[in-house]
């Protein structure tokens, strides 16, 4: 798509219509900054904007995406959407999976230009839906229109998308479809070589309007006629364009104002495209794997805690406390869910020997027992510094003149359906009533008043407990003659 000498002095007023073949700085006849590579081989998919964002320019237009990739439309007159890439390859490959528009005059491309105007080309006209055009150009000669040959492709190109692929090597290029190679350039072939395409190209894909009214005839023919914009819009689609370089480096430069490859230098190093590309295909990775991933001074700077890398690693300790603090919360309810039903046990166990007339019972009392998770039955285990806060003065469970061998424990709940066989124990609550003045526990309930009456080793009591009689009938003093 080299139009300009043939179009004269016309061609200044239409040429951001060739929106592709144009160069900021032509080393030729200048001194041109260094060209970034690409330096790596990577698929580029364009299914959201940030693939073109991080490694492509938009030099005209718009572009959407959809389900069949980004889409170039032509809905006007002078719509023209191109992207170039941000880097330049030095030989290599380029395989684009794409689309081409339909409408006649319609122009779908993909170009591979450098910045001496060294160029090659894909071109799909939206009037023929069977052939794909494939060109070449050298140092912008565009004297002869001899080089464009078309070639049929197996399946409608405006219908179906094809894998078209330049392999481009400074011996020869090479254009495939779908794998199948259709045309091969000689370097000698191409004027002797004076014409091969050989400095550092950007990729370029875009849609013209060849075909609008305004254009010379001779591209409007080229084209395959005049545009009707009222019959679009018309639509490319670009699903993906994997691209490799052949050098590896971070920069080409231009040795020279040859324009031979041999005069092209490469800078060593890791290309932007790279890093860029690396930064956003990292996979997401967990705390741990980040933090192993960090120089190591980095994380001598975690360890200090300084800093907002300070910062994270508090957050993470943090996390890590919710998440024990949750354990721990789990584990006091199982806990608390047992003392309930330690509790609820005891109670009715209580409940039953005041059925009989036996035995103290302050529910009061036994409703303070096992309020904290501390494991003091009754505020005996509270710890000492505390215990004042826990059961105020005057509630205290004990009279000075107690005597416990053995402090109950929540762990050891009371359970008045198996005291323990190898009593006795002394839990005499002397002549008190139990072991805490006015509330009988479970150990205590019922056993008070005769500090003679040594606790069962075993259910029942009764055999211990010597019966009186009175005028009207059995009756004790204890209460325990049940069991
Ligand atoms: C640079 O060289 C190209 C090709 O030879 C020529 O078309 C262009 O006018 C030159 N530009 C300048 C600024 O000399
Ligand atoms: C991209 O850069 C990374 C980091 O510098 C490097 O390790 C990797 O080899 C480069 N990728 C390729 C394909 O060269
Ligand atoms: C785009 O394609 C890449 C590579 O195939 C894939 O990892 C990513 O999930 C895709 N994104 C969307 C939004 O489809
Ligand atoms: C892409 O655009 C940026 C910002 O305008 C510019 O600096 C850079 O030279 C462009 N890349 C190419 C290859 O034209
Ligand atoms: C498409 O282009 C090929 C090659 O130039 C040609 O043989 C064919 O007739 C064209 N088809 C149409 C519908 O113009
Ligand atoms: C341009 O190409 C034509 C045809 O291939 C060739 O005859 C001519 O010498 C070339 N011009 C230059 C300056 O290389
Ligand atoms: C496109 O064709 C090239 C050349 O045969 C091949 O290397 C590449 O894997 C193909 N790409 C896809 C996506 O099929």
């Amino acid at each position: 798509m080299r139009f300009l000498s043939i179009l004269g002095a016309s061609a200044l007023l239409i040429a951001p219509a060739f929106a592709q073949t144009w160069t900021l700085c032509n080393p030729l006849n200048t001194t041109c900054p260094p060209d970034p590579a690409l330096g790596i081989s990577h698929n580029f998919v364009f299914n959201t904007s940030k693939t073109v964002s991080d490694s492509f320019n938009i030099t005209a237009g718009a572009l959407t995406y959809g389900s069949n990739g980004a889409e170039f439309t032509v809905a006007k007159k002078g719509d023209s959407p191109t992207i170039q890439s941000q880097f330049y390859i030095f030989f290599g490959s380029v395989s684009v999976i794409m689309k081409a528009a339909s409408g006649q005059g319609i122009i779908s491309s993909i170009v591979l230009e450098s910045d001496d105007l060294d160029e090659v080309d894909w071109e799909f006209m939206g009037g023929n839906s069977t052939h794909a055009e494939t060109n070449y150009f050298g140092k912008g000669n565009d004297t002869s229109f001899d080089r464009a040959f078309y070639y049929p492709v197996s399946s409608n190109v405006q219908e179906n998308f094809h894998n078209y692929t330049v392999v481009w090597t400074s011996d020869k290029l090479e254009w495939l479809i779908d794998g199948q190679l259709v045309r091969t350039l000689p370097y000698a072939a191409a004027n002797g070589g004076n014409t091969y395409p050989q400095t550092p190209m950007t990729v370029r894909l875009g849609i013209w309007a060849g075909g609008d009214p305004g254009n010379s005839k001779g591209t409007i023919e080229w084209a395959g006629g005049l545009t009707d914009y009222s019959k679009g819009p018309y639509t490319m689609y670009v699903q993906s364009a994997t691209i490799s370089d052949a050098s590896t480096g971070k920069a080409y430069e231009y040795g020279d104002h040859s324009g031979s490859w041999q005069s092209i230098k490469v800078v060593t190093g890791t290309s932007q495209v790279n890093q860029t590309i690396v930064a956003t295909e990292t996979p997401h990775l967990s705390m741990a794997q980040k933090f192993q991933a960090l120089p190591q001074t980095t994380k001598l700077a975690i360890y200090g805690g300084s800093g907002a890398a300070g910062a994270l690693l508090l957050a993470a300790i943090l996390f890590s406390c919710i998440r024990q603090r949750r354990k721990g919360r789990k584990e006091r309810d199982a806990y608390n869910a047992k003392v309930e039903q330690e509790r609820e046990e005891a109670y009715r166990d209580q409940m039953e020997l005041r059925e009989k007339g036996l035995g103290g019972w302050d529910k009061k009392e036994f409703d303070h027992q096992g309020e904290d998770a501390l494991g003091g039955w009754g505020g005996s285990f509270v710890p000492a510094g505390t215990q004042a806060n826990a059961l105020p003065a005057e509630k205290s469970k004990f009279p000075g003149s107690v005597s416990v061998n053995e402090v109950p424990s929540r762990m050891q709940t009371p359970s008045l359906a198996s005291p323990a066989p190898q009593s006795p124990r002394q839990w005499s609550g002397g002549n008190q009533g139990g072991l805490v003045q006015n509330a009988g526990n479970a150990y205590s309930g019922g056993y008070g008043g005769n500090p003679n009456i040594p606790r069962s080793p075993a259910f029942p009591l009764s055999p211990q407990v010597p019966q009186q009689r009175s005028p009207g009938g059995y009756t004790n003093n204890a209460g325990y003659s049940r069991f």
